[in-house]
């Protein structure tokens, strides 16, 4: 039985929508940037309408429901203890990542990281005049690993930071305890600064892997780490701009917010409403969506197996993401070739390699459906000759 409604959906065409505008009057179905087009959870919606009609949107400190929520979550879903001291607000976890590249970095120092990997990776160091090392992951029939002989030869006396993506986007894998443990010795080996991504953390899809938190690692993380996370990816609130930091060493924390300075203010007062609410009442929605995302993702496994065999799917340990190796189609301009058989996908080169695109499932599942239909269509004009 279902509570909540993953099909019936509002519109998103004229409301400012990233996904939706691209692709404005032509009939091409957005499947690309990560954001779900389900509505929010409506314990959320109350929450929003809450603050709303109290009418005063002033300058807003982060909320003591909503450090204090984090700090619940953390506990009780990460296994996790925090201190509430440890938290720092920023509007997204781009910034975050842009931020970490300037604190920790030096003009002529750089990060490593491992691609393919979620675009702001690669362009962070870039836009902050810092240098980049992107070591490929070691990719066995689609499933990804990390190469620690690729990035034990790469790396450099000027590398300062370890930009880590867990759960991986795009290929969604969720890192085991032993893979973390080796970031971390690499890390420590080398004297870096660990960033972990774990803004999809709440999206675990196997039955067979649980989240583990960079924090949980080794006490060495606490000294020498930092944890981006949000509510925005599992309860669908990007628009919302609330995201997260937690720093347990002083000094690295200082740094940070020294890098921080200026470059934006509060966040929004319904950002910390959205925040709080998701993680005190969203647990029986995130339930219900993981259900949908489960069958998403079946669907787009046997439908590719059945009908499009020479793409290759990634086994997705979690996200809303399907990684699909499309190099056998030998496509000149994969993102053009399917926007002209009406699906618009994101395309490999923007996560650091070609010949893959990326697919957002987090639709309802006659859209997936209808997608696929398409995609059929591309593949076989692709396998014809008609790219
Ligand atoms: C790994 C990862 N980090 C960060 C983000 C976006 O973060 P934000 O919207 O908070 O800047 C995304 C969005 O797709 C993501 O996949």
């Amino acid at each position: 039985m279902s509570t909540y409604d993953f099909e019936n959906l509002p519109n998103r065409s004229n409301t400012g929508s990233i996904k939706w505008d691209r692709y404005a009057d032509r009939d091409i179905l957005p499947m690309w940037v990560a954001d779900m087009d389900f509505r929010a959870a409506p314990e959320v919606e109350a929450a929003l309408q809450e603050r709303v009609s109290h009418g005063v949107f002033g300058y807003t400190n982060p909320t003591a429901e909503a450090v204090q929520a984090i700090c619940r979550y953390m506990s009780e879903v990460h296994g996790c203890h925090i201190e509430e001291t440890w938290i720092l607000w920023t509007p997204g976890i781009v910034p975050a990542l842009n931020i970490a590249a300037r604190a920790f970095c030096n003009q002529g120092q750089g990060v490593i990281t491992t691609v393919p990997i979620y675009p702001p990776f690669l362009t962070a160091p870039r836009y902050q005049e810092r240098k980049l090392l992107s070591v490929a992951l070691h990719n066995s029939a689609g499933f990804y690993t990390f190469d620690w002989d690729a990035l034990e030869r790469n790396i450099t006396a000027e590398t300062r930071v370890f930009f880590l993506c867990n759960p991986h986007n795009p290929v969604g894998r969720v890192w085991s305890r032993d893979e973390l443990t080796q970031v971390v010795q690499f890390c420590d080996r080398h004297q870096l600064i660990l960033v972990s991504d774990e803004i999809h953390c709440d999206l675990i899809l196997s039955a067979d892997h649980e989240h583990c938190t960079a924090l949980k690692i080794d006490d060495w993380v606490k000294k020498n780490g930092v944890t981006l996370m949000a509510p925005s990816k599992t309860y669908n609130l990007c628009g919302l701009a609330c995201s997260f930091v937690i720093i347990s060493d002083d000094a690295l924390r200082r740094s940070f917010r020294r890098s921080m300075r200026g470059l934006f203010n509060e966040l929004n007062c319904l950002g910390y409403a959205a925040c709080a609410a998701a993680y005190q009442h969203g647990e029986s929605w995130r339930r219900e969506l993981l259900q949908v995302l489960r069958r998403n993702y079946a669907e787009i496994v046997q439908f590719t197996e059945e009908t499009m065999p020479l793409i290759k799917v990634s086994p997705l340990q979690a996200t809303y993401l399907a990684w699909l190796d499309i190099r056998a189609l030998k496509l000149h301009h994969p993102r053009t070739h399917f926007e002209r058989r009406g699906v618009g996908l994101n395309d490999g080169t923007e996560f650091g390699v070609p010949g893959f695109v990326r697919l957002n499932f987090g639709c309802p599942p006659s859209r997936l459906r209808e997608a696929l239909r398409r995609m059929k269509i591309a593949y076989d004009d692709a396998v014809r000759g008609d790219k």
